[in-house]
Parts: structure tokens; C-alpha cells; sequence
């Protein structure tokens, strides 16, 4: 991890405007926020571990644990609510054996909502990954479970 951090950040020694984009660089490495990255970013800026911190946790965008290879999001903004999120967020949690802000043991799967992605009239909606799924019922439902055992069967 110390090597992979220091190749990493290296580019960024002192540059301490550039906290955002570090830590969205780190997080695309190594797929979250490490207390071990988060010291080694304070070092290599020169900002203070508080300040990274702050910074880090005010973004939604950033997590610090460990999340699964497949991120699925259930929109549960006003339309998608209407239109059954709940229903579909059951069945995904049935489908995959977590609950809703959970990683599975195997880290193929985090679970979780999202407010409005700005596609209402597509609702509901599921994202999964980055690929947004519009008028989601149990056909498209069954579909996304479908490519994830794919990709399960191609490792
Ligand atoms: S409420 Fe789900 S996309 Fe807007």
C-alpha cells in the first residue's frame, strides 16, 4: 500500500489547491480513502490531516471503507419513490443478501440510494456502476442480476 500511495501522490507533492483532485485520484486507485492514504495526502500537500478530512467528508462523492466491485444505487428521490423504489430496493436486497448501505462479505456488491440523478422521467431509476437503468421492472431487474453473475463467471 506504502509504495502504491507514494507512486500515486507523488505528482502532488506541496500542492496543496490540489486536495480535490487527490483524493479523487486516490479513490479511483484504490476504489476508497484509506486512514493510511488520508495521512499520507496531509504529508505529501502539507495541509493538515484535519483540513483533509474536513475536506473528504463534506463530498458525498468519497467513502472511506472498502466498497464492493459493483456499486448499485436505488434512486429514491419523489418521482422514483412514487414509482416503487422501495419495491425495487427489497428485491435487490433479497437478490444480492445485503441491506440497504451494505457491502457484501466478498466485496462484489455495495447497496445503497441516491436522491434524484436527474432522470424522473425515466423512473425508476437504478444505477449500477456508472450506467443509469430507466423504467426499471422485474424484466430489467432480472437482467442487471443476469450480467453480474456474468461477471462473476468471467474471473
Ligand atoms: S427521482 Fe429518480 S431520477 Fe429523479
Amino acid at each position: 500500500m506504502e509504495e502504491r500511495l507514494s507512486e500515486i501522490l507523488s505528482p502532488y507533492e506541496g500542492k496543496r489547491d490540489a486536495l480535490i483532485p487527490i483524493l479523487q485520484k486516490v479513490q479511483e486507485e484504490l476504489g476508497y480513502l484509506p486512514a493510511e492514504a488520508m495521512q499520507e495526502i496531509a504529508r505529501t500537500t502539507g495541509l493538515p490531516q484535519s483540513r483533509v478530512y474536513a475536506v473528504a467528508t463534506f463530498y458525498a462523492q468519497f467513502y472511506f471503507t472498502r466498497r464492493g466491485r459493483h456499486q448499485t444505487k436505488i434512486c429514491t428521490g419523489t418521482a422514483c419513490h412514487v414509482k416503487g423504489a422501495a419495491r425495487i430496493m427489497d428485491t435487490f436486497e433479497r437478490e444480492l443478501g445485503i441491506a440497504c448501505g451494505e457491502t457484501s462479505e466478498d466485496y462484489e456488491h455495495s447497496l445503497e440510494t441516491v436522491a434524484c440523478v436527474g432522470s424522473c422521467a425515466l423512473a425508476p431509476v437504478v444505477v449500477v456502476d456508472e450506467e443509469v437503468y430507466g423504467q426499471v421492472d422485474s424484466s430489467k431487474m432480472s437482467k442487471i442480476f443476469d450480467d453480474f453473475k456474468e461477471t462473476e463467471k468471467e474471473d
